[in-house]
């Protein structure tokens, strides 16, 4: 199963999207690197759906998730979209600086036309869609079908569509999602989560989705400021 690696990139502050501030980083070069490889990995079908998910929250789904999106279609040039569905901790708005409204939730409820929920992302060819009005249904009330539905239609539009996708516990809000997509990631936070949990957490997932795991802020050997580009 395919395993990437992607650098801690804080350098002690907070910063989510280093592919749009430090575009020729290390840790930019990784994300390409991870994209070329889910590209590679998923030749069939024509548009792709990849969620990104984690044993835990915290373990970095939205940021692997932004930059994997801002790389692919920035340098890749897709038509990429990326939708928040961590239904309990959406924070897609906030990482592209954006509204919360309208977003996922809006569409699901019919109170806003899919067409018109997307929003333009700080790349070409990116759009966002973020979780929306937070409706105060903490316990989803949302079937699988009403959200594949949705996510059905979504694939009409773009040639890639990340999920930044609930984490596998508890299991129900993963479950949700995981029906829809072609293509499950696995974000997993270095030296964080015990060995067991994740073994636990991705048998729990038990899908045949799985394309493989993104080892997350790990510290490399490699200081950030000796790399550039041309060597
Ligand atoms: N590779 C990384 N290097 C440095 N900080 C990171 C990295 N990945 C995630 N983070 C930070 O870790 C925190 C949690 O990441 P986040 O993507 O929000 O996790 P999740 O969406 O899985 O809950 C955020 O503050 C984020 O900026
Ligand atoms: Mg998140």
């Amino acid at each position: 199963m395919m395993k990437k690696v992607i650098p801690d990139f804080q350098e002690g502050k907070r910063e989510g999207l280093v592919t749009l501030t430090r575009r020729a980083s290390l840790a930019s070069d990784r994300y390409r690197m991870l994209f070329a490889k889910v590209d590679q990995l998923c030749r069939m079908p024509e548009k792709k759906m990849i969620a990104l998910t984690s044993s835990v929250k915290g373990e970095g789904k939205t940021t692997t998730s932004s930059n994997l999106a801002v790389v692919c279609a920035r340098d890749f040039g897709k038509r990429c979209l990326i939708v928040d569905g961590d239904f309990k901790n959406p924070t897609l708005a906030k990482q592209f600086e954006l509204g919360d409204e309208p977003g996922l939730i809006d569409v699901i409820e019919g109170k806003v036309q899919l067409g018109s929920a997307f929003r333009k992302g700080p790349v070409e060819n990116l759009a966002i869609l973020p979780m929306g009005r937070r409706s105060g249904k903490e316990n989803n009330i949302w079937t699988t079908e009403e959200i594949k539905h949705v996510l059905t239609e979504v694939r009409a539009w773009f040639d890639y569509i990340w999920i930044d996708a609930p984490p596998i516990l508890p299991l129900f809000d993963m479950s949700l999602i995981s029906d829809s997509v072609d293509g499950i990631l696995v974000v997993v936070r270095a030296g964080e989560v015990p060995e067991q949990v994740l073994t636990q957490a991705m048998k729990s997932l038990g899908s045949s989705k799985i394309i493989g795991s993104v080892l997350n802020r790990a510290k490399m050997e490699w200081p950030a400021q000796y790399y550039g580009y041309g060597y």
